[in-house]
């Protein structure tokens, strides 16, 4: 399929609730849910749109259980060591956002060595975000700012000036931002990013959004007439 859209978020919502209606932890929710990540990753690299961006941890996560949290804290070393050859050989490359100095040092080191090892692919970028918020984001880009005009590096700032000191600096803009499980909210995701994204909700838990889910999302996507305030 050809399509204008470049970057996709997504909120991978309802982990919890897929398992829970089978029965099983919450936990089997969120590595089912670390699974499907490496099926849609495939399928967006194939659908060669430039940017995914996960929403895998917010800020507001660590109100969670302590076991749960403990769980998702350690999963994404899970998902590395099985995964990472795979996405290495497709040629996609890791980016993450969020301030991952909360992680366990293993989680951090798994990452960063992914990050490490395909930063010269050039298929999709798989950009997670971890101990993320869109608040939390624009905070620190103040402070940096702040920091800066103390040094004499900056005076005024405007709005592409503004999103160099974000976490997403280099990325284009969200051009479509889908969450699945039902629910109709942001969930401090991408704050700034979204101004203008397209917004698909779909009543389908993370564990089971497929490729076709994301190709339907985007043809919902292409039909959309984005005016950005013009006519
Ligand atoms: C999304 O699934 C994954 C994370 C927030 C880490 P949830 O865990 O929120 O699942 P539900 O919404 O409770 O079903
Ligand atoms: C948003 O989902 C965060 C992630 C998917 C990582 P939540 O399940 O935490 O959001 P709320 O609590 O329903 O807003
Ligand atoms: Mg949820």
């Amino acid at each position: 399929m050809q399509t204008t859209c470049k970057h996709v978020a997504i909120i991978m919502d309802g982990n919890g609730r897929w398992a829970k209606n089978q029965n099983k932890l919450r936990t089997f929710g969120h590595l089912s849910g670390s699974e499907n990540v490496r099926n849609i990753a495939l399928a967006a690299n194939k659908l060669k749109i430039q940017v995914l961006t996960l929403y895998a941890f917010s800020t507001e996560n660590w109100k969670r259980p302590m076991e749960e949290v403990e769980y998702l804290m350690i999963l994404p070393e899970v998902f590395f060591n099985r995964f990472i050859d795979e996405l290495m050989r497709e040629g996609i490359k890791i980016m993450a956002i969020g301030d991952l100095t909360r992680f366990p040092p293993n989680t951090q080191r798994v990452l960063l060595s992914a990050i490490e090892k395909t930063k010269n692919n050039q298929g999709l970028i798989l950009n997670f975000a971890m101990n993320y918020g869109g608040r939390d984001e624009i905070i620190r880009a103040v402070n940096k700012i702040a920091d800066d005009v103390r040094l004499g590096k900056v005076d005024s700032i405007d709005e592409s000036g503004f999103e160099s000191y974000l976490m997403t600096a280099g990325l284009p803009a969200v051009d479509l931002m889908i969450r699945t499980s039902g629910e109709q909210r942001i969930s401090n995701f991408l704050l700034w990013q979204l101004a203008y994204a397209e917004l698909v909700f779909t009543d389908v838990s993370w564990p089971d959004f497929k490729e076709a889910d994301l190709i339907e999302a985007m043809q919902v996507f292409e039909n959309r007439n984005r005016r950005f305030g013009g006519l």
